[in-house]
């Protein structure tokens, strides 16, 4: 074998869940491939009702070996779309899996910071915007206000030394998804990344975070609401308890 050909960055599959995100989708696979054309990429579609799973299946029919698409019947939240991504990537033998939002907000020309930290031997690597070189771009103040009081309260209440822990641009070895029972991750929105740092870190994994610029999407909405938040406040404050007893 050459030297370098165990790089488990070497098969790896890029996981973009997909609600309503038609315009940004063909950029996102696109500049994706321009950036690293040796990933896969998987779309997991939760049924939008605007038309991005029939184009999902255009993108994988016109590039059938590295772009799939996983169709679900109806919108179950951002962290059941992971899982089942998660799911097909373990079962096709993938041994790097990455999570990346559709609508830009994690660009794929900053891919190779996550993958050579896991290559050097991160088992996940967090795309961070709260380290030195990391940055948010064009989010309106009330936002970096929750990100950052809900970073801290977790760093606090978990006692785990992450900056960024609800970051969803994240490449994990895929060890560590089959060591931390996926199966009984059940939290939605923000809550899904807290909760899958505070497992890889208690499953004593290291987790290392390198810096990116985070954009705001320029096109169509967020998915993201309030009532993700206080399902936050309560399942970070019952694990910061269990795991001081
Ligand atoms: N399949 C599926 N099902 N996809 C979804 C769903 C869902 O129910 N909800 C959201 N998505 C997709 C969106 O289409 C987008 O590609 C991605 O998930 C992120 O959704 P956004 O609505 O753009 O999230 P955000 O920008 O508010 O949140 C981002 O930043 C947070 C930290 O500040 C995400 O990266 C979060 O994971 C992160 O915690
Ligand atoms: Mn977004």
């Amino acid at each position: 074998m050459s030297s370098g050909g165990d790089r488990p960055s070497q098969r790896t599959l890029v996981i973009i869940p997909t609600y309503n995100e038609r315009d940004n989708l063909p950029l996102i696979v696109g500049r994706l491939h321009a950036a690293r054309p040796d990933v896969d990429v998987l779309i997991v579609d939760d049924g939008s009702p605007d038309g991005t799973g029939e184009l999902a299946d255009e993108l994988a029919l016109a590039d059938p070996d590295r772009v799939h698409v996983m169709h679900r019947a109806s919108k179950a939240g951002l962290g059941a779309a992971y899982l089942a991504g998660f799911g097909w990537g373990l079962g096709r033998g993938y041994t790097v899996l990455v999570e990346m939002d559709a609508d830009g907000s994690h660009a794929p020309e900053e891919l190779y910071r996550l993958l050579e930290a896991v290559d050097a031997g991160a088992d996940l690597s967090i795309g961070s915007r709260y380290i030195d070189g990391g940055t948010v771009r064009n989010w309106p103040r009330r936002r970096k206000v929750l990100s950052q009081t809900a970073n801290v309260y977790s760093r606090v209440m978990l006692g785990v030394q992450i900056n960024d822990i609800t970051a969803g641009y994240r490449a994990y070895r895929r060890e560590v998804l089959e060591k931390i029972e996926l199966n009984t991750v059940d939290s939605k929105g923000y809550c899904f990344q807290i909760e899958m740092s505070w497992r890889t870190v208690s499953a004593g994994f290291t987790v290392v975070e390198v810096p990116i610029t985070f954009t705001e999407r320029e096109l169509g909405k967020s998915k993201m609401s309030g009532s993700n938040i206080s399902e936050a406040i309560v399942k970070v404050a019952e694990w910061g308890f269990r795991g001081r007893i």
